[in-house]
């Protein structure tokens, strides 16, 4: 079964023309908890969060909550925290340390490898019909630690990860590469969570390359709140962009993103001239990337969405965010801001209070954003609202190819990355097969090894 025909009606990506029931339709959210999230590749956590044997971070994927969990050998797991017998939630704590979860109905009790260990009065009760080898706790089919990021999928038929990301690799690991050019090395300064009235898919699709809504962002960029936080100096970050050419990438497995080519001689832009230290770090940040990475450096980072509800900003700010849908109209955000685990405490310090202004419920920049999504989910719940459909033919068929990103690429402000997004959705909603919801790209992607 694929989407009601009334939706099918006007839902057509490559026109530019998207349904609003597909954002306030409870029979479709009920679809997309059943069809992607229990497909789709998810962000569930870092491993900065989970250091030592033992602990564990309380996540969510899609509707339901998981744990993230290190067993006592070291390896990583996700588990849905639900127990086995009548499935009350082993964990209600949000992270700590343990040796077993013990669940607090009937004190069933697994190990944070998730085998049931304990069964109170398993001799008088149980001896000779539980066998608890069959009752751990549920498992995801594939986790894997990318870099220090964990990403797990229910799917046992799921392509690898890399193969899933396609050429989007190039992003993401901006994101989580040390800023220096050094692969991973990142850890997780801080989370925050919290709820918004809003449908999931607005959030994503924003971060997929949205600049055309700049104008919301007028009042922070007429103060000023970048990193550096100079006397005078307006806009939301600094001036690393100043020069570069702005690029906007879609990818036929829905993800895309916001990024920007530095011109050929990449020269370091001052921002921090206030603090001599925090300028010398990211000068020399700078110089060490170019070094290592030659002409790729000329990739800076900007926003992505990785299909379907993980967002990020890879420079400044810097950090992952998963959408998590709650109902149609209800999505719990979830904020990871990252920094180089090795970087100076002072260079952490005045990165956190940047992240703290620019992001999050009370971050000036993502205030307006969510005042956007939720009044736009409030105003097309309405019955004459959902019969007319959204529109996104900006630069419709306006992309070529670039050199130093794979992916459809825009020179200009395009829609074309959210097209490509609910191209990938409406494969996933009409039960398509891997190579339909990925498209052919990422299965010749040379990181693809085990595509269906
Ligand atoms: Fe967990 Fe009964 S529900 S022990
Ligand atoms: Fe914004």
């Amino acid at each position: 079964m694929g989407l009601p025909p009334s939706i099918q009606a006007t839902m057509n990506p490559d026109k530019g023309v998207i349904s609003r029931e597909i954002f306030v339709d409870p029979g479709v959210y009920q679809d997309e908890l059943k069809k992607l999230f229990t497909r789709a590749w998810l962000f569930v956590g870092h491993e900065s969060l989970i250091p030592k044997p033992g602990d564990f971070y309380a996540s969510r994927m899609g509707e339901e909550s998981v744990i993230l969990c290190r067993d006592k050998k070291g390896e990583i797991h996700v588990f849905l925290n639900s127990c086995r017998h009548r499935g009350m939630k082993v964990c209600r704590y949000d992270q700590g340390n343990t040796s077993l979860f013990t669940c607090p109905y009937h004190s069933w009790s697994y190990t944070t490898d998730g085998k049931l260990q304990g069964v109170p009065l398993y001799r008088t009760l149980y001896e000779g019909q539980l066998e608890r080898g069959d009752w751990s706790l549920i498992e995801v089919a594939k986790m894997v630690n990318y870099k220090g990021a964990i990403w797990a999928t229910w799917d046992p038929q799921a392509p690898d990860f890399l193969t899933y990301l396609g050429g989007a690799k190039l992003h993401l690991d901006q994101v989580l590469d040390c800023r220096d050019g050094r692969e991973g090395g990142s850890e997780v300064i801080g989370v925050q969570k919290w709820v918004l009235p809003a449908n999931w898919k607005l959030a994503a699709e924003n971060f997929l390359g949205d600049t055309y809504h700049n104008p919301s962002h007028r009042s922070v960029d007429l103060i000023g709140i970048g990193p550096s936080a100079v006397a005078g100096k307006k806009g939301r970050r600094d001036d690393e962009m100043e020069n570069a050419k702005h690029v906007w990438v879609s990818f036929p497995a829905g993800h895309g993103v916001h990024s920007a080519i530095q011109p050929e001689n990449n020269e370091y832009i001052e921002s921090y001239k206030n603090d001599p230290i925090i300028e010398e770090y990211f000068r020399h940040c700078h110089n060490e990337r170019k070094r290592r990475l030659g002409d790729q450096a000329r990739v800076t980072g900007f926003t992505a969405t990785y299909f379907p509800n993980t967002s990020s900003h890879a420079r400044q700010p810097r950090g992952l965010c998963a959408w998590h849908p709650h109902s149609p109209t209800s999505t719990e955000a979830w904020r990871f801001f990252l920094v180089d685990k090795d970087a100076p405490e002072n260079v952490k310090d005045m990165l956190r209070r940047y992240y703290m202004r620019y992001s999050g419920p009370a971050g000036m920049t993502e205030q307006d954003d969510m005042e956007n999504w939720l009044y736009a989910t409030n105003a097309s719940v309405g019955t004459i609202a959902r019969r007319y459909p959204f529109n996104y033919q900006q630069s419709l068929h306006a992309h070529s190819s670039n050199e130093f990103v794979p992916g459809t690429v825009s020179t200009q402000i395009t829609e074309e990355n959210a097209r490509g997004f609910y191209r990938a959705w409406g494969a996933y909603m009409n039960d398509g097969s891997w190579s339909e919801c990925l498209g052919e790209d990422n299965l010749k992607h040379p990181h693809a090894t085990a595509a269906e």
